[in-house]
């Protein structure tokens, strides 16, 4: 049997109890069929070209080997503001460059976002999907706007919610079957 296919998982919040993470977490024990790894990006040092040209840094180092290691990547991210939180931006731009080797380019992609609030991060998920078109990410179309995500988790983290459940098995599926599609294409999305 063929190995499971590997999924960077870049979640926006640094928080110690972050609903994204257990999003993110439920998400990967519903779907059996894909490994997912968490890449660390709390560490990265802003991005700056005069550190870049002076030799990169090693989290930013790890961070790109990490990214360039997996099959697809997904974000989950909270809104700050109606945007990306600067952490994940700053990973997204570390990942972007040196100039012609991102880690991004050609990669399936998928985006979730996370809120107590009542729009689920539209705004953030929107910002972030206009960054990964830019970057060539091929992004699974299905939207995933998760709100009031304070009432979906017991004490323990567990996923308590069951219609959430349910919306975050088949997007899982989906996602997968979509990282299959990306992959299979000759030329991959890369040649763009
Ligand atoms: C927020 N929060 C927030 N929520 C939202 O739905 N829209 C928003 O624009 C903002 N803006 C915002 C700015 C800043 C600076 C902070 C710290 C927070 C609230 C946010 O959704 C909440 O803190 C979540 O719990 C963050 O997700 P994690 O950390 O639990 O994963």
């Amino acid at each position: 049997m063929s190995q499971p296919r590997t999924v960077a998982v870049v979640v926006g919040s640094l928080r110690k109890d972050s609903v994204n993470r257990k999003v993110a977490k439920a998400l990967a024990a519903l779907t059996p069929g894909l490994t997912f790894d968490f890449i660390e990006i709390g560490d990265l040092p802003h991005y700056d070209e005069d550190v870049e040209a002076a030799g990169a840094p090693e989290a930013w180092t790890r961070f790109r080997k990490e990214i360039a290691a997996r099959d697809a990547v997904l974000f989950v991210t909270p809104e700050y503001n109606r945007s990306v939180p600067g952490v994940l931006k700053n990973a997204i731009d570390v990942g972007s460059r040196p100039y012609g080797s991102s880690v991004w380019n050609g990669k399936p992609g998928a985006v979730i976002s996370v809120s107590p609030g009542a729009i689920g991060g539209f705004g953030a998920n929107h910002h972030l999907r206009q960054s990964l078109v830019f970057l060539n990410v091929p992004l699974l179309s299905q939207e995933a706007y998760i709100g009031a995500a304070f009432t979906l988790f017991g004490e323990n983290g567990e996923l308590v919610n069951e219609s959430t459940a349910e919306f975050l098995k088949g997007f899982g599926q989906n996602f997968a079957a979509w990282i299959e599609r990306i992959l299979a294409e000759p030329a991959g999305k890369a040649a763009a």
